[in-house]
C-alpha cells in the first residue's frame, strides 16, 4: 500500500522514456527461440509478463542471456526444444498463454501450462477451438481455462478461420500454429488487430500475405536470427500522454514510442477529444517510432465504437480517466472485451473512478462518462485498489495527480506486469 502523489502546481515537465513494448518483447523472444542463429534484442521490456515467456523458453532448452534491456537469444529452431522438467508458468500473462498454445502445439512431448489466479479465470477456448480444428491436442479445464496440458502432437493442418472476436492473441496463436501446418491457413479478421506477429515473422525471413482483412500463411522454412529494436510501449506512454493533457500547466515529451497504426488508437481518440498531440516521426527500418509531445489541454466527450476498440483496447482505462476531465459525455460501446482482461476493466474502472467523484456508468459493452467532474476524495482520503491489474494501478496513480485529498493505492505491485518503474518515472516529470 502506498500514498499516491499529487501533481505539483507548476505541472508535469520534461522528457521521459517508457520501457519497451510488451507485445513486441514477447514476440522477439518467441521468434528468436524458433529461429536459427543469434537474435539480439534491444530496449527489451524486463517486466513480469515477459520474464515468464523468457523462463519458459529457457525451460525448453533455449539459451537466453539478459543484461539490462539487452537480450541475446541463441535460437534452436522450432523442432529442437527439449521437454521441460516442470509446468510452464504463464504468470499473469494472457499473451504468453495464447501465443504459446499455438507455437507449442506441434511438439513431441506433453507440457503442463499454469498461471496465476487472474489468468486462470481468463477465456482460453477462443484459442483452443481454432487450434483443435487444426489438429492440436490441448486439454483445459471444463470452463476452458488454465491449468492445462499441451499434448505431444506431430500433425497440424491449415484451415480457413473466421475470427469471432477481434483479438491479436487469437490471430497470433493461429499464425504460429499455421507456420507449422500442412497446407495454407487463412484468417479472416473481424476488425484489424495489432500486427506485430506478421511484421516480426517477415523480419525473420518468413512469408505471410495480408489482403482485404485476410491473412494467409503456409509452412515456413528456416527463420534466421535478427537484431530487433523494441519501440517504447505506446500502452505505457498512454499514461504519460493523458497525465500531460489533464494536469494543469504541463508539457511532456515521451521518446521513441511505437506508433504502429494497429496500436495508435489512443492518439486518434484523444485527438478526436480535442487534444493537440505533436508526433515527431523517427526514421527506422522496423516498427514505426515517434517522439510524442503533449501539453495541458481542454478536451470534449466523444462516442467510441467497436471499430475504435482493437487499436486502443489496453488504453481504454486511461482514456476513461481523460473523459472524466472532458466537457460532455463520452460513450464507449463495442468494448465487451474489456470484461475479460486482467480484471473486468469495465467494473474496475467504474468502481475506482467513482470513488473519486467521477460520474461514470457501466454498460454491458462499455461505459458512459459524464464530464467534466473535478476529482476529489469523499472524506479527507480515499483508498483505491488495483485488483492485481497493472493498468488499473497506473490509471489510479494518474488520477491521484489531479485529485483533491489524499489517495492511497492498494496493490501497486501489479505494475510489475508491464512497467515496474512507473511510479519513479512519474516522479521524474514532477520535479
Ligand atoms: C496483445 C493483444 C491484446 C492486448 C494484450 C496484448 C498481444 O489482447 O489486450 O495486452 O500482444 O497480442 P487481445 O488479443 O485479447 O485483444
Amino acid at each position: 500500500m502506498i500514498k499516491l502523489a499529487h501533481a505539483p502546481k507548476k505541472g508535469l515537465h520534461g522528457k521521459i522514456s517508457v520501457p519497451g513494448d510488451k507485445s513486441i518483447s514477447h514476440r522477439a523472444l518467441m521468434f528468436g527461440a524458433i529461429a536459427t542463429g543469434v537474435t539480439e534484442i534491444e530496449n527489451f521490456l524486463t517486466s513480469d509478463d515477459v520474464l515468464h515467456t523468457m523462463a519458459i523458453f529457457q525451460a525448453l532448452g533455449v539459451s537466453i542471456e539478459q543484461t539490462g534491456t539487452h537480450v541475446r537469444v541463441v535460437g534452436k529452431g522450432i523442432t529442437n526444444f527439449t521437454a521441460p522438467k516442470t509446468a510452464l508458468d504463464m504468470g499473469n500473462s494472457g499473451t504468453s498463454t495464447r501465443l504459446l498454445m499455438g507455437l507449442l502445439s506441434r511438439q513431441p512431448f506433453d507440457m503442463s501450462i499454469i498461471g496465476d489466479s487472474s489468468l486462470s479465470k481468463r477465456p482460453m477456448r477462443r484459442v483452443l477451438t481454432p487450434l483443435e480444428q487444426m489438429g492440436a491436442k490441448i486439454n483445459l479445464s471444463t470452463e476452458g481455462t488454465l491449468p492445462g496440458i499441451i499434448q505431444a502432437n506431430n500433425q497440424l493442418n491449415g484451415m480457413v478461420y473466421e475470427m469471432p472476436v477481434a483479438s491479436a492473441q487469437v490471430k497470433s496463436a493461429i499464425l504460429l500454429a499455421g507456420m507449422q501446418a500442412e497446407g495454407e491457413t487463412t484468417i479472416i479478421e473481424k476488425l484489424p488487430s495489432r500486427d506485430h506477429t506478421e511484421r516480426m515473422l517477415q523480419q525473420f525471413g518468413g512469408k505471410i500475405s495480408t489482403k482485404n482483412g485476410m491473412i494467409t500463411i503456409s509452412k515456413q522454412g528456416v527463420l534466421k536470427g535478427q537484431h530487433v529494436l523494441v519501440p517504447s510501449d505506446i500502452s505505457s506512454a498512454a499514461f504519460f500522454i493523458v497525465a500531460g493533457l489533464i494536469t494543469p500547466n504541463s508539457e511532456i515529451t515521451i521518446e521513441k514510442v511505437g506508433i504502429n497504426p494497429t496500436r495508435d488508437g489512443v492518439l486518434k481518440l484523444l485527438k478526436r477529444m480535442g487534444a493537440e498531440i505533436a508526433i515527431a516521426k523517427i526514421p527506422t527500418s522496423g516498427e514505426p517510432l515517434a517522439d510524442i509531445t503533449v501539453r495541458t489541454q481542454a478536451l470534449h466527450g466523444i462516442h467510441i465504437t467497436a471499430a475504435d476498440i482493437p487499436s486502443a483496447v489496453d488504453e481504454l482505462p486511461i482514456i476513461a480517466l481523460a473523459a472524466t476531465q472532458a466537457v460532455g459525455d463520452t460513450i464507449i460501446t463495442g468494448a465487451e472485451e474489456l470484461r475479460v482482461k486482467e480484471t473486468d476493466r469495465i467494473a474496475t474502472v467504474v468502481s475506482e473512478l467513482s470513488k473519486l467523484g467521477a460520474s461514470i456508468e457501466a454498460r454491458p459493452d462499455g461505459m458512459i462518462i459524464h464530464g467534466q467532474t473535478p476529482l476529489a476524495t469523499s472524506q479527507d482520503s480515499t483508498v483505491l485498489e488495483s485488483f492485481g491489474d497493472h493498468r488499473i494501478a497506473m490509471m489510479n496513480a494518474v488520477a491521484a495527480l489531479i485529485t483533491k485529498g489524499d489517495v492511497t493505492l492498494v496493490g501497486e505491485e501489479a505494475m510489475r506486469v508491464s512497467y515496474p518503474k512507473f511510479l519513479s518515472d512519474l516522479a521524474k516529470v514532477m520535479q
